[in-house]
């Protein structure tokens, strides 16, 4: 049966500058390409899931803008349901958005309409609680999330929360959190630990202190995934069961999106009842997938795109 998988989250149209270097405080840098791309953490995943082969739906806010039709149109050719997103008076989420050679990116949002998204409605949480899966972000305000998660939770629907941009979180919000998917900024910002140098003595810092925020995230949520960048992804659940994987190398050339592309994928892998290390690598080729290509939606892979990848990567191939 085809996943269903409901995102509650943000739209942002992403202008995106090439640059040699990113700039450093107080500088300016010359940049070369430029590109305007549909974006926006819940947008992305919502586009990302649909494309691995799920029945997504969105819910957010989008200005009456421009931007906004050109949000609406991108959610809509992924074959997105779109019956709950709002368009509100005024601007469009943005998000300014810099990318280097190695690349890395900088990204700094103006939330616009994101921010006037406030309220679920009773259509809204019958949506949430007849999915498999709730996967909601931080671009949007965490009311708004608190409220999909007891949606959620009445229903029976698995919550995913990929806890980005990088914010600390209420116990009560995290508390109905099943799975939680976090960079290594955002793990030690939700572990408590940004600005601690290397609290456990072991010569670590706390964002490479794997194990330790592993523990340190299972008091507060039953799973963690902890994505690694290029390295792949580590999961540890509460009982004891851990495991890294590692992702596809591939050449990469903007990795904006790429956690997206993973989370939307895990989502799929998650709602279809896939085993964990098949779904942890699977949403890891769709991250690689999607850092081979420029922008935010305009890179995210289709399933066969994955599947290429992932066959690629980790199945065993016989010897001639
Ligand atoms: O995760 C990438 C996204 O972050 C971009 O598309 C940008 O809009 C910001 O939300």
């Amino acid at each position: 049966m085809t996943a269903r998988v409901v995102v509650v989250g943000s739209a942002n149209m992403d202008l995106v500058v090439e640059t040699p270097t990113l700039p450093r405080p107080g500088e300016t840098v010359l940049g070369d390409g430029f590109l305007a791309v549909p974006g926006g953490k819940g947008a992305n995943q919502a586009v990302a899931a649909a494309r691995a082969g799920a029945d997504c739906h969105f819910l957010g806010a989008v200005g009456l803008d421009a931007f906004g039709d050109e949000l609406k149109g991108c959610l809509a050719a992924a074959g997105v349901g779109l019956d709950g997103l709002r368009r509100v008076a005024g601007p469009s989420g943005v998000a300014l958005i810099a990318v280097d050679a190695a690349a890395e990116n900088l990204i700094v949002v103006a939330p616009g309409a994101n921010a006037h998204f406030t309220d679920l409605d009773a259509i809204d949480r019958d949506l949430i609680a007849g999915c498999d899966v709730l996967l909601c972000q931080l671009e949007i305000p965490p009311e708004t999330v608190a409220q999909a998660v007891a949606a959620a939770r009445r229903g029976g629907t698995t919550i995913v929360l990929n806890a980005a941009p990088a914010r600390a979180l209420p116990d009560e919000l995290l508390a109905g959190v099943d799975l939680l998917v976090v960079n290594q900024t955002e793990a030690t910002v939700l572990a408590g630990l940004d600005g601690a140098r290397d609290p456990d003595g072991d010569g670590l810092a706390p964002a490479d202190d794997v194990p330790m925020l592993l523990d340190t995230l299972l008091t507060r949520v039953p799973r963690v995934v902890l994505t690694l960048g290029a390295a792949g992804a580590a999961y540890a659940e509460r009982g004891g069961l851990r495991l890294e994987v590692g992702a596809p190398p591939v050449e990469a050339v903007d990795t904006t999106a790429a956690g997206d592309a993973f989370t939307g994928a895990l989502a799929v892998a998650w709602a279809q009842g896939r085993a964990i290390e098949e779904s942890l690598r699977w949403a890891c080729a769709a991250g690689a997938a999607c850092a081979q290509h420029r922008g935010a939606s305009s890179s995210l892979p289709v399933q066969a795109e994955i599947d290429a990848l992932y066959d690629r990567a980790y199945q065993p191939h016989p010897t001639a």
